[in-house]
């Protein structure tokens, strides 16, 4: 049997605690389908030259939004739209909601503009499915301050925002996710992990169409 392609994709504020869950769903998806999990931004090599400066420089906010879907337009070039054709599952670390919710929540450079951009720059593509998860501000910033002490890394440009701008970064993934229920499922992860993979399984037993088995 020849499978379609299929992408998907995963957000949530920084401290969300997307990571782990990802991988165990990856691990799930590439029992039975070819996977390629990728991340944004970056994703190529360009991409990944384009993250740094992202995440370390200090810009003007449309040249982030900008030089986010420069990167973008590489990774589905490059990357997306060849493993879609392949028939793989694609899994990618943040996507476009998540520039809608930055850059056009946190940020402010307003959803109209982000909507050009990603008309310009994706065409047709969409992700078929999309995880959100979402967790109370004080938890997310919590995990951010205990993993760059674990870590003994510095935080990015992103993690170092403030309490206001995460507030309006979250309440535009919230949105999205309420304009798009059928695509983006909200995952509550102040949960244990043994929870938030119920959950997920969940999701993708109620979207017959996606065509995946995950075990509960
Ligand atoms: P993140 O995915 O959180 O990586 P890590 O888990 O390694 O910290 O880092 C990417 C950061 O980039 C994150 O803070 C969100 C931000 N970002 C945007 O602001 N706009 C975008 O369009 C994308 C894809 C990411």
């Amino acid at each position: 049997m020849t499978h379609q392609g299929l992408f998907i994709t995963v957000e949530g504020v920084d401290g969300a605690g997307k990571s782990t869950a990802m991988e165990w769903l990856a691990e799930q998806i590439a029992a039975q389908r070819t996977v390629v999990r990728t991340r944004e931004p970056g994703g190529t090599a360009l991409g990944e030259r384009l993250r740094e400066l992202l995440l370390h420089e200090k810009m003007d906010l449309e040249t982030e939004t900008l030089l986010m879907f420069a990167a973008r337009r590489e990774h589905i070039a490059q990357v997306i739209l060849p493993a879609l054709a392949r028939g793989d599952v694609v899994i990618s670390d943040r996507f476009t909601d998540a520039t809608f919710a930055y850059q056009g929540g946190g940020r402010g450079v307003g959803f109209d503009k982000v909507l050009i951009l990603e008309n310009w720059v994706q065409g047709e593509l969409q992700p078929d499915f999309t995880l959100l998860f979402d967790v109370p501000l004080n938890i997310a910033r919590a995990r951010i301050a205990a993993r760059a002490k674990q870590t003994n890394e510095a935080l990015d440009k992103f993690e170092n925002e403030s309490f206001e701008f995460f507030r309006r970064t979250r309440e535009a993934y919230l949105k999205r996710a309420e304009a798009a229920p059928q695509r983006i499922a909200i995952i509550d992860s102040t949960q244990s992990l043994d929870d938030v993979k119920r959950q997920i399984s969940q999701a993708i037993a109620q979207r017959a169409h996606l065509n995946l088995h995950i075990a509960p």
